[in-house]
């Protein structure tokens, strides 16, 4: 158990995660957007902008927690190899978790590339708390707007492993919502985010 933590125990409050959601009229909860990089018109972060925009314009709390920010601090001893990755995801899965128990929406907008990675983090939440929504851009959309130039330098071999290239990604095989773009139909992020709006107002995330 060396560097392990030992006689640690539990400590509650009494102030519960259900008081916290009652104060803030919604419930606590975490949307995992995954999907490859440039996913969207200029990546998946401007879908969860779109999706915070709008909830904040609903009176509702959100919190983004986006992995290029993210490993600027918290997780800036990550590298791309698959065990960092996956590291990656722990904490974030971990950090949003606290974020839905404080009764916010917290979303998360990574490439979260493995399956299992995703699976462990939709089993830290209660059921249902977890919304898994994948941006389905199929890579050769991604790479023609590579927005930030990534995937050239990846083709051209100067960045090793990157996803979809030289590293794989895992499309989801049961999550909650799929937000596609496919040829020349054009979805801004403000349309998907609307999409997981309707989801979270028909499920009672919104109260
Ligand atoms: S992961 O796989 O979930 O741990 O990645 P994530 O934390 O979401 O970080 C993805 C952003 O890092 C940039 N980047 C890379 N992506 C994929 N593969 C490699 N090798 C890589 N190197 C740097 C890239 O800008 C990703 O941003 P997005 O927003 O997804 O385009």
């Amino acid at each position: 158990n060396v560097g392990k933590s030992t006689n640690i125990m539990w400590q509650d409050c009494p102030i519960q995660k259900q008081d916290r959601q009652q104060l803030l009229q919604q419930k606590g909860c975490v949307i995992w957007l995954t999907g490859l990089s440039g996913s969207a018109l200029v990546g998946k972060s401007s879908i969860a902008c779109a999706l915070s925009r709008s909830l904040h314009s609903k009176g509702k709390l959100s919190y983004i927690l986006d992995g290029d920010n993210i490993r600027h601090g918290l997780n800036h001893d990550l590298s791309f190899r698959a065990e960092d990755r996956s590291e990656n995801i722990r904490r974030i899965g971990e950090v949003a978790k606290l974020f839905a128990d404080a009764g916010v929406i917290c979303i998360t907008s990574l490439i979260s590339p493995y399956r299992k990675d995703r699976d462990s983090c939709r089993a830290l939440l209660p059921k249902g708390d977890f919304i898994e929504v994948f941006i389905d851009v199929p890579l050769h959309v991604c790479e023609a707007r590579d927005p930030k130039g990534l995937y050239k330098l990846a083709r051209a071999g100067k960045i090793k492993g990157f996803t979809g290239i030289d590293d794989p990604y895992e499309p989801p095989c049961n999550c909650e919502i799929i937000l596609q773009q496919k040829g020349s139909d054009c979805q801004t992020p403000s349309d998907m985010a609307q999409i997981v709006i309707s989801y979270l107002e028909e499920n009672g995330y919104l109260q």
